[in-house]
């Protein structure tokens, strides 16, 4: 991997991450030492994954410098508020076994959904105590996920470290153009959770235009939809649990689609969405206590 963007502090990240949200990485460290032989320097885990402890032992023993990887987690909607950020940092710390993390994130603006009328107080209290984590130097840089405009206007509003970052759902069929433009407006690099639509059939082999784009330029649907995101200036994180698919997700900087697929794949219809609205819905997660 040796194409990057470079964030609004000027530092450089690979254009493709590696994501760790599946069962199949708690305890598991394999899948990630196969990432890391694959050529993945970019690493998106959260405290609610649990999947920290399991990335932390695979850098370790990959032999690979701290210096080399970018290691970026979020705390979840129990770590919000000046109390609780502190702690649940140390904790991811401790459970990535590193000394600092590259990008900290807020994994996601509403700790209790539509009933949270107080959410742009708590977003900024959260994102001052982040702030002083930056300035403790366990933090390089802020990032956010799941921050429609509404919710990242009220960080820029309030902060004084910018946020690098902010991680959406993105894929053809859910590729939510005015969140794009509006980080994009304020030189935020929007990032892609679920690039592959998560593998659904309606996100994949069940959409009439993807497959015929990946006829059209003999490239994997996977690679389409990873082309088709790295063509809009966006950053995806794809999961895989296979060699061959690590690589083939990173094999998409040999062809380009033309200006009018990317634009059919923008203005698809809008039916690959998951389901979890920032704002309405909390996903049904929560953090195991016994991760710590
Ligand atoms: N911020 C948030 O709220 C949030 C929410 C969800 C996810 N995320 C992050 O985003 C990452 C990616 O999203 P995701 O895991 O939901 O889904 P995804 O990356 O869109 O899709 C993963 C699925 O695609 C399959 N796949 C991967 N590469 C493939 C290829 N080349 N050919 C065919 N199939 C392929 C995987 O199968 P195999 O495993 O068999 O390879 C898996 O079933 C997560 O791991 C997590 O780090 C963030």
């Amino acid at each position: 991997m040796n194409e990057f963007y470079t964030l609004n502090d000027g530092s450089k990240i690979p254009k493709i991450g590696f994501g760790t949200y599946n069962e199949e990485f708690k305890d598991n460290k394999a899948i990630i030492l196969q990432a890391i032989e694959c050529g993945y320097r970019f690493f998106d885990t959260a405290s609610l994954y649990e999947t920290e402890r399991s990335l932390g032992n695979a850098l370790k023993e990959s032999g690979i410098a701290r210096k080399d990887v970018i290691l970026e987690t979020k705390l979840w909607i129990d770590e919000m508020g000046a109390d609780n950020v502190r702690k649940a940092c140390d904790k991811s710390l401790n459970r990535l076994q590193t000394d600092y993390i590259d990008i900290y994130m807020i994994h996601w603006p509403r700790q209790t959904g539509a009933d949270d009328e107080n959410w742009k107080q708590l977003d900024a209290e959260t994102w001052h105590a982040m702030e002083e984590l930056v300035k403790q130097g366990k933090v390089k840089r802020l990032g956010l996920s799941n921050f429609l405009p509404h919710h990242l206007a009220n960080i820029l509003a309030n902060c004084t470290i910018k946020p690098v970052v902010d991680q959406l759902e993105l894929h053809p069929g859910w590729s939510q153009e005015a969140a794009v433009a509006f980080c994009k407006a304020n030189n935020v690099l929007p990032m892609a959770w679920s690039p592959l639509g998560r593998g659904r059939e309606n996100a994949t082999i069940g959409n009439s235009i993807l497959v015929r784009l990946a006829q059209k330029y003999g490239k994997s649907i996977q690679q389409i939809n990873l082309r088709f995101l790295l063509q809009k200036g966006i950053l995806p994180i794809p999961k895989a649990s296979s060699p061959a698919h690590m690589k083939s997700n990173l094999d998409v900087f040999d062809f380009e689609l033309c200006d009018d697929d990317v634009s059919l794949l923008s203005y698809m219809p809008q039916t690959a969405w998951l389901g979890e609205h920032p704002d309405f819905v909390i996903p049904d997660r929560k953090s195991n206590p016994a991760n710590v």
